[in-house]
């Protein structure tokens, strides 16, 4: 396929000032508990980096990050999930954020929860820079979003074609030419 970068879907402006919002959610959300941000890589680091910076909380804050791939066909719930990268920090009896670049079929989302909340996670929630239509596997509404966006190829801000474009510091659509 042959791709080309195209319009800008969301500028930097418009992301940055979206995320201190977010932040100022979950620090009234928080705001006395001590939270663990836990990254879906690699899509995530941008995002999840400007996000703690933009929360305030008394409590402490612990971040790590893991990597899966899912081999679940897209019409199956249950597909099996392979953890490439495994979290360092436990997860038990913890009040857990997951960070997600982009929500798509919710496939990920529903299978690193369920990993989380069977390692005793005390709380689950999800938050999304990128929430697509298609949401459909996760099965709960996504705590915090940035924005909900039409089903297209987005890249830049962390989110990659072929692993290219995750610099880009806007979120623009992927042309096929
Ligand atoms: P899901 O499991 O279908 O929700 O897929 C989520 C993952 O697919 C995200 O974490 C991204 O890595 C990738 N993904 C889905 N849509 C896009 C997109 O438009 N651009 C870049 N990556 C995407
Ligand atoms: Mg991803």
């Amino acid at each position: 396929m042959k791709t080309a970068l195209g319009a800008i879907l969301i500028t930097e402006q418009e992301i940055r000032r979206r995320i201190v919002e977010l932040g100022r959610q979950i620090s009234n959300d928080y705001s006395k508990t001590s939270l663990m941000f836990v990254g879906i890589l690699r899509g995530s680091f941008i995002f999840l980096a400007d996000l703690i910076r933009a929360i305030s909380l008394e409590a402490p804050v612990e971040v790590d990050f893991m990597s899966v791939s899912s081999y679940g066909d897209s019409t199956a719930t249950s597909g099996t999930v392979h953890i490439e990268k495994d979290l360092g920090i436990s997860v038990d009896g913890k009040d857990v954020i997951i960070v997600e670049d982009i929500v798509d079929t919710g496939l990920t989302l529903f299978h690193v929860s369920n990993i989380l909340s069977g390692r005793g996670a005390r709380s689950l929630r999800v938050a999304a820079l990128l929430e697509k239509p298609g949401n459909s596997k996760y099965k709960r509404p996504l705590d915090y979003v940035g924005f909900k966006i039409p089903n297209k190829f987005v890249v830049g801000f962390g989110l990659d074609y072929a692993q290219q474009y995750r610099n880009l510091p806007d979120i623009r659509v992927l042309d096929e030419i």
